[in-house]
């Protein structure tokens, strides 16, 4: 937010409480008519309003602003050892693009409130408002190449299910690689609560530099009008609605303090103790799926992973074995 009378309408409306136009004015030291206009402009950083005639402003759940210092101190003693520098952007293109392109070390995470270009698996974007949601991402060097990272992606989808487990929140599944998925409401199929995105930059074979992106909806319905939620291309639901009450700082001490000692220990070690983890919160395991390969769609039972995280099907009597990137699966309820 560059002007600061920006910043103080937010201060004053974080509360979630109804503010009159009078009460805000008085406040700012402007009019009824300026303060309206201000309102105006929070549309454009992605911040929703509500107003009632006669009643006043609000911003629906309140803002609760990521406190770096929080989040540090939350992280446990096992992980404080490699917790890095830690960013928090108010606005920021993408914090992957962030970690990409500045010098960072192993163990520097970068969070914003809001993403302008916020990016996803296969070329997707990812529809990042302010305050409501978690973007954050956590640099790490790794000296044997890509090829030891095979599973990588798998291991931070368990490590965010485990995370949101022991803060309460269950049920939630894996789809492979790393979505987040939880029932939707009032019928069988799956929404999306979140994902990972690792990206990768510096010598692919030697010393290379990962980054990897997670993106989790917290109370995304607080953040998009009842009318704009079509707006966004794939089914979702978000932590609000699986009753979790607590902040985002929390989340991510808590994801932090797991995959921080997890990527230090992840070269030696590989997937392979992840594996039964990733199939316990497996969603669609056993049943029949599709397989949307470039151009082509193949459909076949999914048995779960094999021990370097590659994806298992079962088709008649073979066993087919899909790796990372150009596969998308997709349950037969969900076949959207
Ligand atoms: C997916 O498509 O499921 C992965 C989404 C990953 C989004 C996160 S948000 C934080 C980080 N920065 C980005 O630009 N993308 C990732």
């Amino acid at each position: 937010m560059s002007e600061s009378n920006i910043a103080l309408l937010l201060e004053l409306l974080a509360d979630g409480a109804y503010h009159s136009g009078q009460a805000l004015g008085d406040a700012l030291g402007m009019s009824r008519a300026a303060v309206w206009k201000r309102l105006q402009s929070l549309a454009q950083y992605g911040i929703v309003v509500e107003s009632i005639k006669g009643v006043g402003y609000r911003i629906p759940g309140g803002l609760s602003p990521l406190n770096a210092g929080h989040i540090r101190a939350g992280v446990s003693d096992l992980a404080q050892p490699y917790i890095g520098r830690l960013s928090c952007f108010e606005l920021i293109d993408s914090t992957n693009e962030f970690l990409l392109k500045e010098q960072s070390q192993s163990g520097d995470v970068c969070l914003a409130e809001q993403q302008s270009t916020g990016r996803g698996r296969r070329g997707r974007s990812w529809f990042s408002p302010y305050g409501k949601n978690l973007y954050m991402s956590v640099c790490w060097y790794f000296d044997q190449g890509v090829s030891v990272l095979d599973g990588l992606s798998l291991v931070v989808g368990v490590l965010l299910v485990e995370s949101l487990a022991e803060l309460g929140v269950s049920g939630v599944r894996l789809k492979w690689p790393n979505d987040l998925l939880v029932k939707a409401e009032g019928d069988n199929t799956f929404v999306k609560l979140g994902g990972g995105l690792i990206e990768v930059g510096g010598d692919l074979t030697g010393d290379c530099k990962v980054v990897i992106g997670v993106g989790l909806n917290v109370a995304m319905s607080e953040a998009v009008p009842v009318g704009e939620r079509e707006k966004i291309t794939q089914p979702w639901g978000d932590l609000r609605r699986e009753g979790y009450a607590g902040g985002r700082d929390e989340l991510v001490a808590m994801f932090l303090s797991k995959l921080l000692p997890a990527l230090n220990n992840y070269q030696e070690q590989g997937f392979s103790e992840y594996k039964s983890r990733w199939e316990r919160v497996a969603a669609y395991r056993g049943e029949s799926v599709s397989i949307h390969l470039q151009g082509r769609v193949e459909s076949g039972v999914m048995l779960g992973v094999s021990e370097s995280g590659a994806l298992l099907i079962q088709k008649g009597g073979d066993i087919e074995v899909f790796n990372g990137g150009e596969v998308s699966l997709r349950g037969a309820a969900n076949d959207h």
